[in-house]
């Protein structure tokens, strides 16, 4: 069948680089002659037929800009009255050949069923700044995020060895511990926290005094979605993909009152939340937006639909959409064993 219009959607949480994905697949789309349509607020605008055309002039400047000029949503369609019927009603509805999704697990999950299901043409680009996609090597956003998160890490050694305390940063990254192990690795951090390994707060707090009476100082990067055993949580609030939104879970200033209860030293602690997600792509997030948004059309005009742009190596391949949304990626333990070799 030979292509003559494609849509583009971004679901789930936005993250640097999605933009110059945007502009991948466009730039190659318009190579063949493609007319392109960019689908509103993810798979919301599929369930209300919401779209822009998108031109050359509309993506031209974008490789640089944070966010997503689609806009985003975390809306399921498969939690919504005939929702599935209504994404295929929208992709005849607006005369499309196929349609590109850039998400992470729940978007691309989406896009895995309607494949399956509908035989829906969909070919998908991965993206989420906790880099927890499985079957590729790293998602854009993830680089930025943890850019920003080093930033921000050094920013409080400085203060933190000034007023001689140690200090606690949570970053994002769900239940992933990619950002947390990363920031902390690259950043000289004496301590990280990651949903994948249990919390020993004795070990921590000994290591954290020892290194305070070298150093008069300490830091501690810790991942959103470490639990804390015995401590209070909040009720955790889902979202329609059933995923807690931890943001309510101040799980940062846990740690921290833990630390100063058990060490006796003063400790301060930063959340940087969203500040992660915004802001200029890096280069290699522009980069491999770029590279995926391009290989994304490439698979549309080989009709290899249910399938996904992943990075393997240098190598930007397909692999089938299933292979990605199955399991999450997680740290492993050899991961874990190289992190420890920095807390000393
Ligand atoms: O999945 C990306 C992410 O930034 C997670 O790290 C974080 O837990 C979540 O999104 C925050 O979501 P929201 O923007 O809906 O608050």
């Amino acid at each position: 069948m030979k292509i003559k219009k494609i849509g583009i959607l971004t679901g789930g949480g936005d993250c640097p680089g999605l933009n110059p994905a945007i502009r991948g697949a466009v730039y190659r789309a318009l190579s063949e002659g493609i007319e392109c349509v960019g689908i509103l607020d993810g798979w919301k605008g599929m369930l209300e037929a919401k779209s822009v055309s998108l031109s050359l002039t509309d993506v031209e400047y974008i490789v640089n800009k944070g966010g997503t000029i689609l806009g985003t949503s975390r809306t399921n369609p498969y939690k919504k009255e005939g929702g599935p019927d209504k994404c295929v009603e929208t992709l005849n509805k607006l005369g499309l050949d196929a349609l590109i999704a850039m998400g992470g697990e729940d978007t691309l999950g989406v896009a895995t069923k309607l494949y399956k299901e509908k035989n829906f043409p969909v070919v998908g680009v991965p993206k989420t700044m906790d880099n927890d996609l499985s079957a590729t090597d790293y998602t854009f956003g993830f680089d930025t995020a943890v850019t920003v998160a080093v930033d921000a890490a050094e920013r409080l050694i400085d203060t933190g060895r000034s007023h001689r305390r140690i200090m606690v940063l949570e970053v994002m990254g769900r239940h992933a511990g990619w950002v947390a192990l990363y920031t902390g690795i690259a950043s000289a951090a004496d301590w990280i926290l990651i949903p994948e390994e249990e919390i020993n707060i004795q070990n921590m707090c000994e290591h954290l005094k020892k290194v305070y009476e070298r150093k008069k100082t300490a830091l501690v990067i810790v991942s959103e979605g470490v639990i804390l055993p015995g401590l209070k949580t909040e009720k955790e609030e889902l979202d329609e993909f059933g995923h807690m939104i931890l943001k309510k879970r101040g799980i940062g200033e846990q740690i921290a009152e833990v630390i100063e209860k058990n060490t006796g030293i003063e400790t301060r602690v930063a959340v940087i939340g969203h500040i992660q997600r915004g802001g200029a792509p890096t280069l290699f997030d522009r980069i491999l937006g770029l590279r995926v948004g391009v290989k994304a059309v490439e698979l549309v005009l080989e009709g290899k639909f249910g399938y996904m742009v992943a990075l393997k190596g240098n190598n930007v391949v397909p692999v089938p959409l299933e292979e990605a949304t199955g399991k999450l990626k997680t740290v492993d333990s050899d991961w874990v064993n190289f992190m420890k070799i920095f807390f000393k």
